[in-house]
C-alpha cells in the first residue's frame, strides 16, 4: 500500500497504455486504475495517456470509459471521483507503425512532464500478441525507453511468445531495448489475492511444510475450470488453443508456488528463483508420453462459432499429468486440468494425503477403505480453504465419515471486497517490485514444458481432441488418466461428499 511519502518519491508518472481502446483496457486496466485512485494509491503525479488508433479527443477517450470504470467501483460518490480521476486520463491517436503517431506519443509526453521531478515512464502493452515486437521497436526508436531521467518500464501481457522459439526472438528484440529489470511479464493469476494467500498457507504456517512432499502427499490436483465457451475470443482462441492460452502460464504458475522450495525472503529475485527450479524439474514429455500423459478435448458446438476454422483441431480442454523430479515431489503425479465451457466455474489446488499406513479400525466399521484427508485452496468463485478429515459418527459404534473444516474470505473477510488482480499488479508494476511477475527464464522454461504437448497435438495425425459436451467436466478419458494409479478427480471447493465426482 502507498503511504504518502511514497506517492510523493514516484516522481511524475507516465503510465502509457497502448491498445487503450482494446478489451483488456476496458475492463480490466483503466478500471483497476480508478479504484485504486479511489483507494488513493495512485503516485501523487500519474499521468495515464490512452495510445490507439481510434479517434478520439481526451474528453471523449475519459467519456467512453466511464462506464467500466465505475462498473466495478464500489465507492461513494463514483461520478466526482471519476471526474477527479479522468483529470489524470488523456489520449493520442496514432498506430504504432507510424512513426508520426509515436512523435505525437513523445510530445504529449514531454508537455505533460515539464516539471523538475523525476520522470518515469510505464509502458504497456495492451495490444495483440503480434504487434508487441512491432511496439518495442517502436518505443526504442523514438528514445522512449531510454533512462534519462527517472526510470522507464515495460508490461508486457501474455502471451508472450506462442512456442520456445517465437519467445526467444521476442526477448531477444525486448532486450535490445529494455534491460531484463525493465521488463515487468504480467499473468494475472500471479495479481489475484488467493493465489497469493497459497504462499502465506505454506510458509507463514508449520503444519503444512511437514508434510508437503513426497512422503504424504499422494497427489496435487490443480483445476482452472471456466463455464464460458470462446464467445466472440474464437478467432484469437482457435490459433492459440487450451495450452498457450491456460495451461502454459496460469496453471503452471499455480504448480510452482504449490511445489517450490522455501525462498529465503520474498524478493523478486530468490521468490522467481525457487520457482523456476520447478519449472526445470518438471519432466518433460517426449511425443510417446504425450498420448499417455495428456488428454485434449474440444466442446461440441465449438466448430460452428464465428471465427472457428472448419474441422479445427483446436484444443478447449487439457488434463496434463506431469511430475516433478526433485527430492520432495519424486514419483508424485501433478494432474493439471482447464477447459471452456465447463459444468462450473472453479480454480481450485486440491491436495489429496496419502491415507494411514495402516488402519486399525477394520472391525465393524462400514467404510474399512476411508476417504483420504484433502487439502483444497479455492483460488475461485468460493474463495477459501477446506480441510477435509475423518470423524467418528456418534452412537454408531466406530463408524466414520468425512467432516470438513472451511474458510471462507466472504465470512472470514466480511464487507472486506477482495481486489481485482490488476490493481496489485498496477501498483507494483509502478512501485518497480517484481515479485508478482514472471522472469524471461520463467516464460522459456514454460516453454520448454509444453510445447511437446502442442507439437503432438497440433500435428494431424487425424486424432484430433476427445469431443465433450458443454456443461460437463471434460472429456471421459480425462478420468482413466487419473484411474491408471488409482487416482480419480476430486470435488474440492464444491459440495464436499466422500464420492469421487459423478
Ligand atoms: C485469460 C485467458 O488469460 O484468463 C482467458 O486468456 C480466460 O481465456 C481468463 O478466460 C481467465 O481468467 P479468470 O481471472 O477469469 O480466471
Amino acid at each position: 500500500m502507498a503511504d504518502a511519502a511514497d506517492r510523493e518519491d514516484q516522481g511524475v508518472v507516465s503510465l502509457v497504455i497502448l491498445g487503450a481502446n482494446g478489451d483488456l483496457a476496458r475492463r480490466k486496466l483503466i478500471p483497476a486504475l480508478f479504484s485504486l485512485h479511489c483507494k488513493g494509491r495512485l503516485p501523487e503525479h500519474i499521468n495515464i495517456i490512452g495510445f490507439s488508433r481510434t479517434p478520439f479527443t481526451d474528453d471523449e477517450f475519459r467519456d467512453s470509459m466511464w462506464d467500466s470504470a465505475v462498473e466495478l467501483a464500489e465507492v461513494d460518490r463514483p461520478r466526482e471521483m471519476y471526474e477527479e480521476f479522468a483529470k489524470r486520463l488523456c489520449y493520442v491517436t496514432g498506430d504504432l507503425g507510424d512513426s508520426e503517431g509515436i512523435s505525437r506519443l513523445a510530445d504529449r509526453l514531454d508537455q505533460l512532464e515539464s516539471t523538475d521531478r523525476p520522470i518515469n515512464r510505464l509502458f504497456y502493452l495492451s495490444i495483440a500478441p503480434a504487434l508487441y515486437a512491432q511496439a518495442v521497436e517502436a518505443l526504442g526508436a523514438a528514445g522512449l525507453a531510454s533512462e534519462d531521467s527517472g526510470w522507464r518500464r515495460l508490461v508486457v501481457e501474455k502471451p508472450f511468445g506462442s512456442d520456445l522459439n517465437s519467445a526467444l526472438e521476442l526477448d531477444l528484440i525486448v532486450r535490445g531495448v529494455f534491460d531484463e529489470t525493465q521488463v515487468f511479464r504480467i499473468d494475472h493469476y500471479l495479481g489475484k489475492e488467493t493465489v497469493q494467500n497459497l504462499m502465506v498457507l505454506r510458509f507463514a504456517n508449520s503444519i503444512f511444510e511437514p508434510i508437503w512432499n513426497q512422503n504424504y502427499v499422494k497427489n496435487i490436483q490443480i483445476t482452472v475450470a471456466e463455464e464460458v465457451d470462446v464467445g466472440s475470443r474464437a478467432g484469437y482462441y482457435d490459433r492459440s488453443g487450451v495450452i498457450r492460452d491456460m495451461l502454459q502460464n496460469h496453471l503452471l504458475q499455480l504448480l510452482t508456488i504449490v511445489a517450490m522450495e522455501p525462498p529465503a525472503t520474498v524478493d523478486a529475485e530468490s521468490l522467481r528463483n525457487r520457482k523456476v527450479d520447478v519449472l526445470r524439474s518438471i519432466r518433460r514429455l517426449s511425443p510417446d508420453d504425450v498420448h499417455t500423459e495428456t488428454v485434449a478435448g474440444q466442446y461440441d458446438g465449438y466448430l460452428d462459432q464465428d471465427g472457428v476454422a472448419g474441422g479445427s483441431h483446436t484444443a478447449t480442454y487439457a488434463a496434463v499429468r506431469l511430475f516433478v523430479d526433485n527430492w520432495r515431489w519424486k514419483g508424485v503425479p501433478f494432474y493439471l486440468r482447464t477447459g471452456k465451457a465447463m459444468e462450473r466455474k472453479v480454480s481450485e489446488v486440491v491436495v489429496e494425503f496419502q491415507t494411514p499406513p495402516h488402519f486399525i479400525f477394520a472391525d465393524g466399521v462400514t467404510n474399512p477403505d476411508p476417504p483420504p484427508n484433502v487439502l483444497a485452496i479455492c483460488i475461485q468463485p468460493d474463495e477459501g480453504a477446506h480441510l477435509r478429515f475423518q470423524v467418528k459418527v456418534p452412537d454408531r459404534g466406530m463408524e466414520m465419515r468425512s467432516a470438513t473444516m472451511e474458510f471462507h474470505y466472504e465470512s472470514e473477510f466480511s464487507g472486506q471486497a477482495i481486489p481485482e488482480a490488476y490493481e496489485r499488479l498496477l501498483q507494483d508494476a509502478i512501485k518497480g517490485d517484481a515479485s508478482l511477475f514472471i522472469r524471461g527464464d520463467q516464460i522459456e522454461e514454460s516453454w520448454r514444458i509444453v510445447d511437446p504437448i502442442n507439437q503432438a497435438w497440433e500435428s494431424n495425425d487425424g486424432s484430433g481432441p476427445l469431443r465433450y459436451a458443454p456443461g460437463s467436466m471434460g472429456p471421459a478419458a480425462a478420468d482413466a488418466l487419473l484411474a491408471q494409479a488409482g487416482d480419480h478427480w476430486l470435488v474440492g471447493c464444491g459440495p464436499h461428499e466422500d464420492d469421487p465426482e459423478a
